[in-house]
C-alpha cells in the first residue's frame, strides 16, 4: 500500500459476524485484508438488547408471516459505528448501505464509485427485513445484488465487498486484470484459454498462438463486442450509443 492510500474501512451490521471469515480469510480479498488495504469491523445488534434472549426482531404490525428487525438495536448499531469511525477518522462521515432486494441493482459503475469512498457501513437484514423507519432515518442507499431474494444480507454484503476490494490499488496481482473484466468498459469479457493447445480435440484459436499482439488485441475486442451482442443486448445497445457519442 502506498503511504497516501488509506485503507477502505467496512463496518458491517450483522447478526452473523463470523460468516464474514469467508471473505476476510481467503483468496484475493483475504490478501487485501492481510496487506492492510481494507479493514472489517462487525457490529452485532444483539449487543444493544436488554432482555435475556437478546431479542432483535418482533412480529409485523398488521399481521402476516415472519418477523421484522426492530428499530432500536439497529439504530444503536449505527450510532455505535458512527462514533467508532469518527473517533478513528474525524473527517469521515459513514456511508450507510442497506442490502435489500428493493434497492438499485449493483453495477460495476457503482462498485467503482464505492471503491473510492473511505468507509462503507453495510446493513444486513434478516427475516422479513428491517423496520422501515430505520431505513428512512439512517440509510443513505439501498443496493440489490439481483432480482431474487436470499435469506439474509450477509452474502449480498460479501459480494459487494469482494467487488469493491478487488478494485483497490494493490489488491490484484495484475492491476490490468480488473480493467479487462466484464463491465469495466461496458462490454462482457472475451473468452480465455490455457494449456494444452488441444484438449479433447478442441484447439485454442490460432490467433492467440501467433504472438502478434496487435492482432490478439483486435481479436479480443471483436470477441467482447460479439459476446455482448449475443448475450446482453441491453449492454450492447448502451455501448453502441456511447461509442456513437464519443465519435461525434
Ligand atoms: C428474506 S430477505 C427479506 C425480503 C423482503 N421481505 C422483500 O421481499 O423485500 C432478508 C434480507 O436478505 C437481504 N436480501 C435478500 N435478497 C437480497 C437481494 N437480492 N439483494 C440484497 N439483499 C438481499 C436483505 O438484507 C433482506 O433484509
Amino acid at each position: 500500500m502506498s503511504e497516501a492510500q488509506q485503507p477502505l474501512r467496512f463496518d458491517v451490521v450483522t447478526l452473523f459476524p463470523e460468516s464474514f471469515s469467508a471473505i476476510t480469510d481467503q483468496g484475493v480479498t483475504g490478501r487485501a485484508f492481510k496487506r492492510g488495504l481494507t479493514q472489517f469491523h462487525a457490529c452485532n445488534p444483539r449487543q444493544f438488547t436488554q432482555d435475556r434472549h437478546q431479542t432483535v426482531d418482533d412480529r409485523p404490525y398488521g399481521g402476516g408471516p415472519g418477523m421484522v428487525m426492530m428499530y432500536e438495536p439497529m439504530k444503536q448499531s449505527i450510532e455505535f459505528i458512527t462514533d467508532r469511525v469518527q473517533k478513528a477518522s474525524p473527517e469521515v462521515k459513514p456511508h450507510v448501505i442497506y442490502l435489500s432486494p428493493q434497492g438499485q441493482p449493483l453495477t460495476q459503475k457503482r462498485v467503482e464509485e464505492l471503491a473510492k469512498l473511505p468507509q462503507l457501513t453495510l446493513v444486513c437484514g434478516r427475516y422479513e427485513g428491517v423496520d422501515e423507519r430505520f431505513i428512512e432515518r439512517y440509510v443513505d442507499e439501498e443496493i440489490a445484488i439481483g432480482d431474487f431474494v436470499v435469506s439474509g444480507g450477509e452474502l449480498p454484503a460479501m459480494m459487494l465487498m469482494d467487488a469493491v476490494i478487488r478494485l483497490l490499488p494493490g489488491a490484484l496481482g495484475h492491476q490490468q486484470s480488473a480493467e479487462q473484466d466484464s463491465f469495466s468498459d461496458g462490454l462482457l469479457d472475451c473468452p480465455h484459454y490455457t494449456r494444452p493447445e488441444v484438449v479433447d480435440g478442441l484447439p485454442v484459436p490460432k490467433v492467440l498462438l501467433e504472438g502478434n499482439h496487435a492482432k490478439i488485441d483486435a481479436w479480443r475486442t471483436e470477441q467482447k463486442v460479439l459476446r455482448t451482442q449475443q448475450r446482453r443486448s441491453d449492454l450492447y445497445q448502451q455501448w453502441l450509443e456511447r461509442s456513437k457519442k464519443s465519435k461525434d
